[in-house]
């Protein structure tokens, strides 16, 4: 990814200043491109994943492109206790967060009836339960220091019209739907605040991999479908979600509650915007795309830290 510059952002140098962001995923991807605005905006950027080494290493190469403090936290959200562990960290290590964006996702392409337990809880036990561990560990430490906050969390039109084929993503992320709209209620008066981001096709690596797998360009189907079917005739630009993001995060944007926003064309009222292209698939498709996704998925695995 190339560094953002400040003409790429719609906002003033020094705008996020005093703000302290925790994005979740945050050392990849959309959560890397959300981390990077803030940064350049000043705020104190906190950024966790899995794998040490590579939010370890996004931190430092955000810093070195646009100084600041950028911190990479190895933590694994499906664990409460890390959870715990990690914010009792950043609050120690300069006070409240101001902000929250629940990035961490995972999600692969699947025939239903092929998802063994362990599959969906692979996919549910991040976006459901690691979700709502984390925003929980932050709003009871908010609630008890009378501390303000943004909540954002990264959702996916599919929580309005459904997801063949990623039936464990779209079903744990329509309950974060849910969380938000419930919390926006229950701790607004604490100046608490929750909003989604409904993102449609940005490509990312991790999305490409377990959403295309076997990559752009073949013949059968693809992640994106057709470009030329979204009413903006092309993929998302990482700039329009990043601006956004920030929008959502600062203290101005505060009497918007409650909200999902999609950024995606308005591909999901052109085309769905979802996979149900993937019903003309056979089993000679699907073992690929499932041998594919496991090949990445092992990779991915040999970087853990945590
Ligand atoms: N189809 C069906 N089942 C699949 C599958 C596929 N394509 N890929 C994995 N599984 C099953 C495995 O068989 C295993 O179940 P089993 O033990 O009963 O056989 C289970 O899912 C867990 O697989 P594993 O390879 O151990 O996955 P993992 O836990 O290491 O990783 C994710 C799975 C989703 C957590 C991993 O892909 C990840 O971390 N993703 C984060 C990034 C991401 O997904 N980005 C895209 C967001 S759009």
């Amino acid at each position: 990814m190339t560094p953002f510059s400040m003409d790429d952002l719609m906002f003033r140098p020094g705008l996020m200043s005093g703000e302290r962001i925790l994005i979740t995923g945050g050392g990849t991807g959309l959560g890397k491109v959300m981390a990077e605005a803030c940064l350049m905006l000043g705020a104190t950027v906190y950024i966790c994943g899995r794998r040490g080494g590579v939010v370890e290493a996004s931190a430092r190469e955000l810093m070195d492109a646009h100084g600041g403090r950028c911190v990479g936290l190895a933590c694994d959200i499906r664990v409460p206790e890390a959870i715990e562990a990690m914010l009792d960290q950043i609050w120690a290590d300069g006070g409240a967060l101001t902000g929250l964006v629940n990035n961490a996702a995972g999600n692969f392409i699947s025939r239903t009836e092929d998802l063994s337990p362990r599959a969906f809880d692979a996919i549910a036990n991040i976006v459901f339960r690691g979700t709502f561990f984390v925003t929980q560990g932050c709003g009871k430490r908010w609630i008890a220091e009378g501390q303000k906050a943004s909540v954002v969390s990264i959702l996916t039109t599919w929580i309005w019209n459904g997801g063949p084929f990623t039936v464990p993503s779209a079903m744990s992320k329509a309950a974060v739907a849910t969380m938000s709209q419930s919390l926006a209620v229950e701790w607004g008066s604490h100046g608490i605040r929750f909003n989604n981001i409904a993102p449609g096709p940005f490509p990312t690596e991790g999305m490409s991999a377990r959403l295309n797998p076997g990559g752009e360009g073949q013949e059968r189907s693809n992640a994106y479908g057709d470009m030329s079917a979204n009413p903006m005739g092309r993929v998302g630009d990482m700039r329009e979600l990043a601006n956004l993001a920030v929008y959502l995060l600062h203290p101005l944007s505060a009497y918007v509650n409650g909200q999902t926003i999609a950024i995606d064309g308005a591909a999901w009222q052109a085309t769905g915007g979802n996979f149900s292209r993937l019903r003309a698939w056979g089993d000679a498709e699907w073992k690929a795309a499932r041998d594919s996704i496991q090949r990445t998925n092992e990779k991915d695995r040999a970087q853990r830290t945590v």
